[in-house]
């Protein structure tokens, strides 16, 4: 864990101490690509803070990124456990599922990114402010829209997909106004996909909602890869390896390069 906070001088010599990014990846439905895009971005983020690191400098490095889970199922924590080379784990991980205050911890700890993995499914309340009700997964996940900088919504191009993300946007975020952008993730190879294209058309019908440029593509090395113990970075050198690899790298990228502003936040409401 790093202790290094970044700390640089202001034109009038007052210093300042630069807070991490706060990223939560969040989409109230289930299985479209949380837990897969927080683990592959912070592997991504974490080899490209460390690939010119000789092995000594490697052996003292204290991570600068961090991947939270206040998922109860545990998805990334799982998959973070099972990766096998160790010594090369670009990042931290910490289970907040039961306390999203120890993440107020880490924002103190110094690190560059804090990558916060959410639940699917919390149980929807149309009465109430946010459409999430009391229990304890709505609580923590409230917690988190209001401890992060910024929101990335992965989707798929799937029908069933649109509805829980309307309202994850329209109901849960607009009552929690954060920058946000949508990823769309676990899509077709080619822009002429039928479901891809559909799935930009309804975007087009919500100008307010930023899209990323980058997508993620479908591969099955994304989906073998929590079983296997392994991360994008580490995929093989062929065709699809670099494909899938260069995906995470393009939307890596634009996270570093272009932090999310505050025109890209849900309109308050
Ligand atoms: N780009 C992709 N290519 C191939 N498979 C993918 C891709 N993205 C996700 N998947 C697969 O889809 C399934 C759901 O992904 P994941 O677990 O990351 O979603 P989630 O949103 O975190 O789910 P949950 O809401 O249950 O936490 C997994 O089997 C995963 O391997
Ligand atoms: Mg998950």
């Amino acid at each position: 864990m790093s202790q290094l906070l970044q700390a640089a001088a202001t034109p009038a010599g007052v210093f300042q101490v630069e807070r991490p990014r706060v990223i939560a990846f969040v989409n109230r439905k289930g299985g479209v690509g949380k837990s897969t895009t927080t683990i592959n971005v912070a592997a991504t983020l974490g080899h490209n803070l460390t690939k010119h690191l000789t092995p000594e400098q490697r052996a003292e490095y204290q991570c600068e990124v961090v991947v939270v889970s206040v998922d109860p199922q545990g998805s990334s924590l799982g998959w973070a456990k099972r990766i096998q080379n160790k010594e090369l784990l670009p990042f931290d991980y910490v289970d907040a599922s039961l306390e999203a205050g120890l993440i107020q911890d880490l924002i103190e700890d110094g690190y560059r990114y804090i990558l916060i993995d959410t639940p699917g499914w919390t149980p929807p309340d149309e009465d109430t402010w946010d459409g999430m009700d009391d229990s304890k997964q709505a609580t923590v996940l409230r917690a988190v829209l209001d401890m992060a900088d910024e929101i990335i919504v992965p989707m798929e191009p799937e029908a069933l997909c649109y509805e829980p993300t309307m309202w994850t946007v329209e109901r849960t975020m607009r009552a929690h106004p954060k920058p946000f952008r949508i990823l769309i993730n676990n899509c077709g190879a080619s822009e002429n996909d039928v479901d891809l294209r559909n799935l930009r058309r309804w975007l087009a019908k919500r100008p307010h909602w930023p899209v990323f440029r980058s997508t993620i593509r479908g591969y099955k090395l994304h989906s073998r890869a929590p079983e296997q113990g392994v991360v994008c970075t580490e995929y093989p050198e062929n065709t699809i390896g670099l494909k899938a690899r260069g995906d995470f790298a393009d939307l890596t990228l634009e996270i570093a390069m272009e932090p999310a502003s505050r025109s890209m936040a849900a309109v308050s409401s």
